[in-house]
């Protein structure tokens, strides 16, 4: 053939075929699959659903209509079937994180998104030193620090605020939430909250040095935008070294948000590893530990792997704990008898003059726990499914009927294990803290809110003794209503976030 300008649409044509089509043709093993629009030809189906923050409905959706397999991009399947968790998540096959988490690496690789096995496997020995039994325990001061700011800021706003007809005063739990969960994480990543609950503002103070006059970010909105833009190049990350040219202001404030929320940590952690700081450091947090944390050959972290490891908590700290709050909040008040119930159980366990309670007055409290356990299920902060792949070397795996190969990328989407009729019973859509009197092992086995596996979350009793503390202190102390109209909204970007809660707030009397 001839070459001419004119040929150039058909080549161009010719080219865009041959890359569609190749990936499909070389994996025949999933030809048989069923999947979405175009999802089995290109990655863009997937990265549709994630730029408009519903991939976690849409593939929940993909498995009503086509079955617990379903092919959600070229090569990746998702599988919504109890039995696969433990062979994608646990630690027989080895299966890898994909390249979606390519899309979250700042800074330097991390915890959450390093992908090499030996590197994963340093890492995860010295950051779970950081989160030994003797450390959580340390750690119950800051968070009981920062509730009583957050008491004493709901105290003053139903105090202050009040409708006089109601009695109550409006407000959008999910801020207060945010603001506690980011003092809370800044208090143990940092060693100073970032004072979002003493402000009553998303504001997070940044300093290059501590001469130059503060810059102030606002974290939960760059969080935020950092997990939704990631979160949507996840699912083409070849996709990433452009992002900047694509005329959406999406993808262009993302790629900002990403850097700004580099340099807190960056700030923070310069601050701390200086000798003067170091010599007069009597501070037992999250960054003290890991400043103390070595590897196997008895090194100590650097300053750059030091920071994206604090940065590292930060992210994967904070809006998990106050989205979970907020849902919980969210479920209870929604659900007739759920209030009276857990106001019972936390008056017989905290004495009456103690506003927030401590973590050995809360633990072992069932019906909390159950109410806990039941939004995580319902909610499902982490909603879609962890993508991993079948390390090159390995053997065909058999999941589902069907066999994969090295290179493939399977995934469990945690929102429909959650939410499945056949694992839950007729009523999975409702919320029924008493479901979790009895769990049966099957149950137990497909709740998944922290992962499973290797990779499940590090943070994962940090999280559970601040969602106690924080629900019990929030139902002991205080009465809600809900105060709009429609149900809770949510979009997704890493994480399945409530875009916000309208109640009224008043203090509650305790007789
Ligand atoms: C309700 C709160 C939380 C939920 C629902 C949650 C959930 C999860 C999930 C699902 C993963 C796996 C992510 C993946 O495979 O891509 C994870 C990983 C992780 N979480 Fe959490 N998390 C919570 C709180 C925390 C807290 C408080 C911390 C730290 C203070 C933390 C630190 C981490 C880290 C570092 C990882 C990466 C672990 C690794 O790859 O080895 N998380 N979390």
């Amino acid at each position: 053939m001839i070459f001419t300008l004119y040929n150039v649409p058909f080549i161009a044509l010719g080219l865009l075929a041959t890359y569609y089509l190749l990936p499909y043709l070389q994996s025949a093993h999933k030809r048989a699959i069923p999947s979405p629009s175009l999802a089995a030809f290109t990655n863009l189906w997937l990265l549709l659903q994630a730029r408009q923050g519903k991939r976690f409905l849409s593939v929940d959706e993909a498995h009503k209509k086509y079955g617990k397999v379903v092919r959600i991009a070229p090569n990746h399947v998702s599988i919504a079937d109890d039995n696969a968790i433990n062979v994608i998540y646990g630690h027989g096959n080895g299966f890898l994180k994909a390249d979606f988490y390519d899309a979250f690496v700042s800074i330097r690789r991390g915890l959450f998104n390093t992908r090499n096995r030996a590197e994963h496997t340093r890492k995860r020995k010295i950051v779970s030193h950081t989160f030994s039994a003797k450390s959580i325990g340390q750690f119950e001061q800051y968070i009981h620090a920062n509730l009583e700011i957050f008491v004493e800021q709901w105290n003053k706003l139903s105090k202050l605020e009040a409708n006089p007809k109601t009695g109550y005063a409006s407000i959008d739990a999910l801020n207060w939430f945010n603001y506690l969960a980011f003092d809370i994480i800044g208090d143990l990543a940092f060693g100073a909250p970032f004072g979002m609950l003493k402000n009553g503002k998303d504001i997070a103070e940044m300093r290059k040095s501590p001469d130059e006059p503060p810059k102030y970010v606002a974290a939960v909105e760059v969080l935020n935008r950092r997990g939704e833009v990631s979160a949507t190049l996840g699912c083409l990350p070849a996709l990433k070294p452009w992002a900047k040219y694509i005329p959406d202001r999406f993808f262009t404030e993302g790629l900002a948000a990403v850097e700004n929320l580099a340099g807190i940590a960056i700030a923070r952690v310069n601050e701390r590893v200086k000798p003067e700081v170091v010599a007069q450091n009597t501070r037992v947090d999250l960054l003290a530990h890991l400043m103390e944390g070595r590897d196997e050959t008895g090194e100590k972290l650097g300053l750059e792997e030091l920071t994206a490891e604090a940065l590292t908590q930060l992210i994967a700290g904070s809006d998990t704990t106050s989205n979970t709050s907020c849902a919980i909040l969210y479920w209870c008040i929604r659900t007739p008898g759920v209030v009276e119930k857990l106001r019972k159980v936390l008056d017989d366990a905290i004495p009456k003059d103690v506003e927030v309670p401590s973590y050995a007055m809360v633990k072992d409290i069932a019906y909390l726990q159950w109410v806990i356990s039941e939004t995580m299920r319902i909610h499902s902060t982490s909603a879609m499914g962890l993508a991993r792949q079948i390390p090159e070397g390995s053997s065909p795996v058999e999941i589902a009927g069907h066999t994969f190969y090295p290179g493939d990328i399977l995934s469990v989407p945690s929102y429909t294990v959650h939410r499945s009729k056949e694992i839950w019973g007729a009523d999975a859509e409702e919320f029924v803290p008493e479901r979790w009197e009895n769990l049966s092992a099957r149950q137990k086995a497909a709740f998944i809110p922290f992962s499973h596996g290797p990779r499940a979350c590090v943070g994962r009793n940090v999280a559970e003794m601040e969602l106690l503390v924080i629900v019990a202190t929030v139902f002991g102390l205080f009465e809600f209503q809900i105060e709009q109209e429609e149900e809770m909204q949510t979009r997704e970007g890493f994480l399945r976030k409530p875009l916000g809660l309208q109640v009224g707030l008043r203090r509650r009397v305790r007789v």
